[in-house]
């Protein structure tokens, strides 16, 4: 897949557009955190932001989501500043955007955040799976978009010519109907290829988590808003590499990674995809794959960015996107990371809210890590009894048992039976009784 802004040395310059729909006289704080995140969305993809434009709406615009009067100011802005794109901070429907191409014509992008984000995703997709989706996510967004944004240039241009540009159908010059029509079949069958692999994909992964299942390893994942630094605390928790960059999205791909609790037992830690506010549909549902290891997991740790302004916003981005993918269910964990960078009043404030189930930690210092690792040991193993325990052959049923409701850390078959150590739920311990050893 094309890359969407051509990496010339020169940067793309982009003035930013957002629209806040709460009553006039409330605070736009939302669209305020939302526009930072939006210039540091295009700051990641190589866009430097040179200035904004914002509007407080009941509704959008049917023609051009913002008013026909804030039009004309962005465009004397985006004239004046000399920018190349226009950034809106929330999805365009197709309509919006071809009307809006119309305002601002060839020389200026019309570009909106979902197209941003899928962007970057393409950039970081690392993986042959991570890059199928990503795929997938982009050509369900430029279907739609290709045939209506397309109509009106290729009126324009009087028909044929090649295509340039990519974003969202922004072409620069579109091809005739003849070729619109091929394209659109063609991305249609690629659609289906995609979701074909995807498929597989989903397959191997559910076989793979029933064999997990089976051995009955307990999976812990790491969920959090884009930058909260999962990837910092898996490296630093399970000695690996991963790579961890000031940016958005620095990963991608599901990583997991085998890690050894207080008490010698195993668990499997993945890190997943970073959330973000409006995180597009199309990538949710291209997600599918990845995501379900979330819902799957036994115990999510849940990664705040404590010393991010908006910290909170981005807790609540996370939970939601949880419930969508129904993962509301897994037991959670709440840390709070990075208090190497907090002052002594935000650091007592965070200090009053803990409790059981929420941590302060800072990955890179490794401050507050140890203390987290036994919470981890408690919640996933409470009820538990470690326990040794030597079972005739005969006794089948205890064994399956042990591998089904327990976790078992080591097993041997002796000519007397089977020798297993590992942790049992303290309910079941009475049936083992003659056979502890
Ligand atoms: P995505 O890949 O976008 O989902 O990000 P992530 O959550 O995996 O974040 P990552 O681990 O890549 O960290 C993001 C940035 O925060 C990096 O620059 C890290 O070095 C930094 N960081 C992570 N943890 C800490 C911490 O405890 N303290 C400080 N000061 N910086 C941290």
């Amino acid at each position: 897949m094309e890359d969407i802004f051509t990496t010339e040395e020169q940067l793309e310059k982009a003035v930013m557009v957002g629209v806040w729909f709460g009553k006039k006289d409330e605070s736009n704080l939302n669209l305020e955190g939302s526009l930072e995140e939006l210039a540091f969305l295009a700051e990641t993809a190589g866009i430097e932001v040179v200035g904004e434009i914002t509007q407080n709406l009941i509704h959008p615009n049917p023609k051009t989501y913002i008013g026909s009067g804030k039009v004309e100011e962005l465009k004397l802005l985006v004239e004046e500043l000399e920018a190349d794109i226009v950034l809106f901070d929330d999805e365009l429907s197709p309509r919006h955007q071809r009307e809006l191409e119309k305002v601002f014509g060839n020389k200026t992008k019309v570009i909106d955040r979902t197209a941003l984000i899928l962007d970057i995703f393409a950039q970081h997709a690392d993986t042959s799976e991570g890059k199928l989706q990503v795929e997938l996510a982009q050509l369900n967004y430029r279907l739609p978009r290709l045939t209506r944004a397309w109509t009106h240039l290729t009126r324009q241009a009087g028909g044929g010519g090649g295509r340039t540009g990519s974003v969202g159908g922004v072409g620069l010059r579109g091809p005739g109907e003849m070729q619109l029509e091929t394209d659109r079949r063609e991305i249609q069958k690629r659609i289906t290829k995609l979701e074909d692999e995807l498929e597989k994909v989903r397959d191997r992964r559910a076989r793979h988590r029933k064999q997990r299942k089976k051995i009955n390893i307990p999976v812990v994942a790491l969920v959090g808003y884009t930058n909260a630094g999962k990837s910092t605390l898996l490296n630093s928790l399970s000695d690996s590499q991963i790579y961890v960059a000031d940016q958005l999205f620095a990963t991608l791909d599901p990583t997991i990674r085998q890690l050894q609790l207080p008490g010698g037992t195993e668990v499997l830690l993945s890190d997943t995809v970073g959330f973000i506010q409006k995180l597009p549909t199309h990538l949710v549902a291209a997600f599918r794959a990845t995501l379900e290891e979330i819902n799957e997991a036994d115990l999510l740790l849940h990664i705040v960015d404590a010393s991010h302004e908006h910290f909170h916003e981005q807790s609540v981005a996370v939970l939601e996107t949880l419930k969508e993918i129904e993962a509301g269910e897994v037991p959670i964990l709440t840390v709070y990371n990075k208090v190497d960078l907090l002052n002594d009043e935000l650091l007592t404030t965070l200090e009053k809210r803990m409790d059981e189930h929420t941590f302060l930690i800072s990955a890179r210092t490794g401050f507050g890590v140890a203390s987290l690792l036994e919470a981890i040991a408690d919640v996933l193993f409470r009820g538990q009894s470690v326990v040794k325990v030597l079972l005739p052959y005969h006794e089948g049923q205890l064994v399956s048992i042990f591998h089904e409701r327990g976790n078992v850390i080591n097993v041997e078959h002796l000519e007397e039976g089977i020798l297993m150590y590992g942790r049992l739920p303290r309910e079941t311990l009475p049936y083992y009784k003659d056979y502890i050893q």
